[in-house]
Order: C-alpha cells, then sequence, then structure tokens
C-alpha cells in the first residue's frame, strides 16, 4: 500500500502544505506572505493571522496538484518548531484537527532536523554519514547526519544566525526585508573590495553580531566622507558583506571536516539559496576532494516538502505523535 503523507510548514512567515509519496514530493505548495516588508522584519501577529488565511487553499491545492484526496492520506506532519509560536499554533491545530477527523496518525517534525531532511526530497541524496551547514534566519549549525533520523549539532552561533546577518546588515543599508536575496543579487554586479574582519570564535561555533556593528561603523565613516558613499557604492559593499559571512562559514565548515574526516558535505536552509555560498561549496569541494549536496531553491527556505519527507522516515519507524501534542517555540535538536 502507498503511504501519503500530507505535511504542513508554518513556523515563520510562509504557509505551505506538500504531498509525499513513498517518500517522493508529489506537490509543494508555498504562500508567502508579504505584509512583512512593510515593517522591515516578521511581525508575529501578522504572521499567525496570515496562516489561519492562508492554511486551508494551500492544503487543498497541494492535494489537488497531487492528484490525492484527503481519504487516501495515511498520516498528516506538522511542524512542532522550533519557530514563532502562533505561526506554529495554527500549523499544529490544523494538523490535529484534521487527523482526528480522518482517524490517521499525526506526526511531529522538527524543523531544523526538516532542512537537513530536504536532501532526500530529490536525487541523488548524500549517504550517511555527512555534514550539513544549515543556515537559516534563525539558525546556524554544522550537524552530523548518521541516519534520516539521528543527528547531532557539532556547532552553532552565539548571537545572530546568517540569515540574520544578511537581513541586519540590509537594514543598516536601507534594503527590504527579507533583504538576503537583495544583497545576492546585487553582490553579482560588485566586487568585494571592503574588507571586514572575521571574528575569532574558538571551535566549531560562530557569531555574526560583530559583522553588523562593523558594518554600521564602516558606513557611518564613509558617508562622512562621501555622503553618497553608499548609492555609488551598493553592489561593492553587498559584495563584501556576502563574501564574509560565506568566508565565515565556509572556514567552520573546513574545520568540522578536518575535525571528523566526514568529506560528504551539504547546505541547507534559507540562506543555502546565496549564489555565492553554493558557489564556494562547490569550488572547495573540488579543490579538497568533498562530496558536496546542494538543494533545490524549492527546498532551501521553508517548505513543506521537507516536512513530509522527514515524516515519511518517521512512519517507517512508527514515531507518532497523539493528540496531546503542542507547539514549542524553542526546540533543541
Ligand atoms: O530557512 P528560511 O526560509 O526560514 C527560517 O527558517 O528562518 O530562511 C530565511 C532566511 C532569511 O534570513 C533570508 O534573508 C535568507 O534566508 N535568504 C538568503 C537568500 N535567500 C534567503 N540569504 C542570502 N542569500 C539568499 N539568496
Ligand atoms: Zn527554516
Amino acid at each position: 500500500m502507498q503511504i501519503n503523507i500530507l505535511a504542513i510548514e508554518s513556523s515563520c512567515d510562509d504557509t505551505s502544505a506538500a504531498v509525499i509519496q513513498d517518500g517522493q514530493v508529489l506537490s509543494n505548495c508555498v504562500a508567502n506572505q508579504e505584509a512583512h516588508r512593510l515593517y522591515g522584519g516578521v511581525v508575529p501577529e501578522v504572521a499567525s493571522r496570515a496562516h489561519q488565511a492562508n492554511i486551508i487553499p494551500v492544503v487543498e491545492l497541494a492535494l489537488k496538484k497531487a492528484g490525492v484526496h484527503k481519504e487516501e492520506l495515511s498520516a498528516i506532519a506538522f511542524t512542532k518548531g522550533p519557530g514563532l509560536i502562533g505561526s506554529l499554533m495554527v500549523g499544529v491545530s490544523f494538523g490535529k484537527a484534521m487527523a482526528l477527523s480522518l482517524d490517521i496518525p499525526l506526526i511531529e517534525v522538527h524543523h531544523m532536523k526538516a532542512h537537513v531532511m530536504a536532501h532526500f526530497a530529490e536525487t541523488p541524496h548524500p549517504d550517511f554519514p555527512f555534514l550539513c551547514l544549515t543556515v537559516s534566519g534563525g539558525h546556524t549549525q554544522i550537524v552530523k547526519i548518521t541516519s534520516h533520523l539521528d543527528m547531532a549539532i557539532l556547532g552553532q552561533t552565539i548571537d545572530d544566525a546568517a540569515g540574520e546577518a544578511f537581513d541586519k546588515t540590509g537594514k543598516i543599508l536601507g534594503l527590504e526585508y527579507p533583504a538576503g536575496p537583495i544583497i545576492d543579487r546585487l553582490a553579482q554586479e560588485g566586487e568585494a573590495k571592503f574588507s571586514f574582519s572575521e571574528p575569532k570564535i574558538p571551535g566549531l561555533d560562530f557569531s555574526f553580531s560583530g559583522l553588523k556593528t562593523a558594518i554600521l561603523y564602516f558606513l557611518k565613516k564613509q558617508i562622512k566622507e562621501r555622503p553618497d558613499f553608499l548609492q555609488e557604492e551598493m553592489p561593492h559593499i553587498c559584495a563584501s558583506v556576502q563574501d564574509r559571512i560565506v568566508s565565515i562559514l565556509m572556514n567552520k565548515v573546513k574545520m568540522a571536516v578536518d575535525q571528523t574526516g566526514i568529506k560528504t558535505v551539504a547546505i541547507a536552509g534559507g540562506v543555502s539559496a546565496n549564489s555565492g555560498l553554493r558557489k564556494a561549496l562547490t569550488q572547495t569541494g573540488e579543490e579538497l576532494g568533498w562530496q558536496t549536496f546542494i538543494p533545490k531553491f524549492e527546498y532551501c527556505t521553508d517548505n513543506a516538502a521537507m516536512i513530509g519527507v522527514t515524516a515519511y522516515y518517521k512512519y517507517l519507524a512508527g514515531q507518532f505523535s497523539n493528540q496531546a501534542v503542542a507547539p514549542v517555540a524553542r526546540w533543541s535538536m
């Protein structure tokens, strides 16, 4: 019998639903929330309300695109956390209600594990063990993966996440939220001619808060001397910022490979959509003989396909949740 899983992701500002059949993605629909652009960041209350408005049409679309009727579903999967509590609440409540009404199992999924598992939404996928640099708006981690269900964090950020470094720098530069993709685009027209120092953090941990401050002071000084500095140099500033964020990430990944001897390396999460990071991983992999894995764009940023693929392996292992399950804003891996 086929295993059909409907997966729901609502941890931040995108409402997503996907249908996974025997581990293969049949549909993956995402409703983006544009409202946050006006505020320069995600407004939790606005996000929860938009999830409420979006969830039914997105789920209906995912089922329709997959050609699967709800009576044919084997389980409902949802993101339990980490994320914004009001946003998570919408997906969790919806998932619980739907599973109850269809009398099928519920599967809770950890959002950051799911980002890693996005690599199993397509082929070829990495063999175990492998390392994954998971970089999103809220997290920056180097993870060692030993099976579909077992993973451990080797290092992580002690302050801002890599995505936050892009977004907060973008705010300083007067760019819209989320600034990551805008900086990426502008950087392609510029040259990394300004140098920002690399933080000295021991081991495999990261820090990005100093970079943001360094950029702020650098700009203040330059603008004082040249009032049009920002307008004239924008692509070069973006290229320089991106270059430094990528080098901070890549240096720690190299260290993780040296420490573990694992040469299969993947990237995941919203920032893995960054062209500079994708290029750096490919180049470093070629130079150092690593096998590298980069997800398709649609599996980098938040999506329900990654939730469904993770849930498929939990389904096979019989790891189900009951109706008492509740969302959690902070949840260690
Ligand atoms: O994984 P994700 O969609 O949501 C979270 O779980 O946080 O990641 C969103 C983050 C944002 O900070 C966004 O600016 C960043 O990913 N991002 C990028 C790019 N595309 C998305 N950062 C740099 N370059 C990109 N092309
Ligand atoms: Zn995410």
